[in-house]
């Protein structure tokens, strides 16, 4: 089928590339003139697992890009909206953008359409999109506005998109129900995985994927209750790792305890310094304010939003706690993307803390395996960049891991510390046993766990800091 892609960000980037790989042509449209010019060069823009192998694979063949949004539409059966939904000042989702794309579409449709919304919108964003169609001059009948949203991580975009848990149509009418079902047909009859060159299949993956079919409204409810609903996961742990840092118990072994119960789940229950990201923090917001608009008061993403931020504020007393006085300590960091796997440091927890530590007077020195560029953007001079891991450990009075990246857990702890000034390692995201950390020489900080040390520590209950819970 022709399709058309208007937004080549994370979601659009990968929508699109999939679509092509499922068989479909695709346009991918963006006003971003410098975006256009480097995929056409054949660069990639995001750093995204097998994003490449799949624009090499269709690049000038099934997937073109284009700025022309009109020809797009006219092109093509179902065009999918996937342009960004920053937060407003007051936390609602600014669908400015999805407004402009829709004004554009309107001019161009000739023939039968379906508008899919991919980005995530509040309920509600469809019945506007329709009336902003039809007061721009299309017809009743000559489209059908759906979501389809998308459930994709950052790092396994590619493979989240074909080999999804489910996928959700949101379509008020049949026949847009229709358009979409043929979209996704080779991922439901599961023609795609016999092919020879499918993308392979990771191993939690089911095949073939159930595909949910709903109304427009519930298939938008859908996406913003299912990343409140993550996020109030991470939020739970980290507030039960609060309390085992309090009274000495350890947090691994609650959540293994807690998470082979098959109704809760051991997925999305990893303490650590928060959740951050282009999803996640606005989402919520956004949740919180439709609902509220709704008539319901969701107090409970009140306190879910406020574990998260406390989280950082928990991490920062962990590191006074281990280094006593901050201003002037040169800090070795790892990590500055807002998760493992990916360049993106939207609202990324790294990138906020070392603020913060650099506002204590801190110094510090990172290594992210490919964020450096963005950051760059972010910090300016403020902080150092290293070309590897040991290089930012170098001289350190301490080492902090803040993002989960795998190569961070399979570090080479003897070159490690004899770089370092102090063998000390604040580990925002649990990727070592304590017990190895204190037997390679190690005084090891944790979430949620003891502290550990090759010397005793002066209290049992360390870090001290968990004595103290948010007020
Ligand atoms: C997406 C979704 O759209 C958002 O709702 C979801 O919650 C997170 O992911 P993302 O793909 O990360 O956003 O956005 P971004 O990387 O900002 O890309 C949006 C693209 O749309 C940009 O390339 C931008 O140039 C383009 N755009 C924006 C247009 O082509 N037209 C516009 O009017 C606005
Ligand atoms: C999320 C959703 O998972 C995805 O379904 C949706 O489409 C977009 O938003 P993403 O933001 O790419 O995806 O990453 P995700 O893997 O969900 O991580 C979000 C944040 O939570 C990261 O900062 C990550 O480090 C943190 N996290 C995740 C935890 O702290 N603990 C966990 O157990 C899982």
């Amino acid at each position: 089928m022709q399709l058309a892609v208007v937004g080549s960000g994370y979601v659009g980037l990968v929508a699109g590339a999939c679509f092509a790989d499922l068989g479909h042509d695709v346009i991918v449209v963006d006003n971003d003139q410098k975006k256009l010019a480097a995929l056409n060069r054949g660069e990639v823009p995001i750093h995204e697992n097998f994003l490449p192998e799949l624009l090499e694979r269709h690049r000038g063949t099934r997937i073109r890009f284009s700025d022309d949004l009109q020809n797009a539409v006219r092109a093509s059966k179902a065009i999918f909206v996937a342009v960004g939904t920053p937060p407003t000042h007051q936390g609602e989702a600014d669908l400015s953008y999805v407004e402009s794309v829709a004004r554009g579409i309107a001019g161009a449709i000739d023939s039968y359409k379906v508008v899919v919304e991919k980005s995530t919108v509040p309920v509600y964003t469809s019945d506007w999109v329709r009336k902003i169609i039809l007061r721009n001059g299309a017809e009743h009948g000559e489209f059908d506005v759906a979501s389809n949203p998308e459930f994709l991580r950052e790092g396994t975009a590619v493979t989240d998109f074909l080999y999804p848990d489910r996928i959700v149509i949101g379509a008020d009418t049949g026949r847009c129900a229709a358009v979409l079902r043929e979209i996704y047909a080779p991922l439901v009859e599961g023609s795609y995985y016999l092919r020879p060159d499918v993308i392979p299949r990771p191993d939690r993956a089911q095949i073939p994927p159930p595909l949910i079919a709903t109304s427009a409204k519930s298939a938008e409810l859908i996406k913003h209750a299912s990343n409140a609903f993550l996020a109030m996961k991470i939020s739970f742990i980290n507030a039960v790792a609060s309390i085992c840092e309090s009274v000495g118990a350890n947090v691994q072994q609650v959540r293994e305890g807690i998470g082979t119960d098959t109704r809760i789940g051991s997925r999305f229950l990893n303490p650590g310094i928060g959740y951050g990201g282009s999803c996640f923090p606005k989402d919520l917001m956004a949740f919180r304010s439709v609902a509220r608009e709704s008539g319901y008061d969701f107090r409970l993403l009140d306190e879910v939003m406020r574990i998260n931020e406390d989280q950082r504020v928990r991490f920062i007393r962990k590191v006074r706690s281990a280094l006593w006085t901050l201003r002037g300590k040169k800090l070795g960091v790892l990590g500055l993307a807002f998760k493992g796997g990916t360049d993106d440091i939207r609202e990324s927890p790294s990138i906020l803390l070392i603020k913060s530590l650099l506002q204590e007077g801190c110094q510090v020195c990172a290594y992210d395996p490919a964020a450096h560029e963005r950051a760059k953007e972010e910090l300016n001079a403020s902080i150092d960049f290293a070309e590897t891991p040991y290089e930012a450990a170098r001289g350190a009075d301490a080492l902090l891991i803040l993002t989960e990246w795998e190569e961070f857990a399979a570090l080479d702890l003897r070159q490690l510390r004899s770089e370092m000034k102090y063998p000390i390692v604040i580990d925002g995201r649990n990727l070592y046993d304590p017990e190895i950390m204190a037997a390679a020489g190690y005084t090891y900080y944790s979430v949620g766990r003891p502290a550990a040390s090759p010397e005793p520590l002066p209290s049992a209950k360390t870090p001290t800091v968990g004595k103290k819970t948010h007020s």
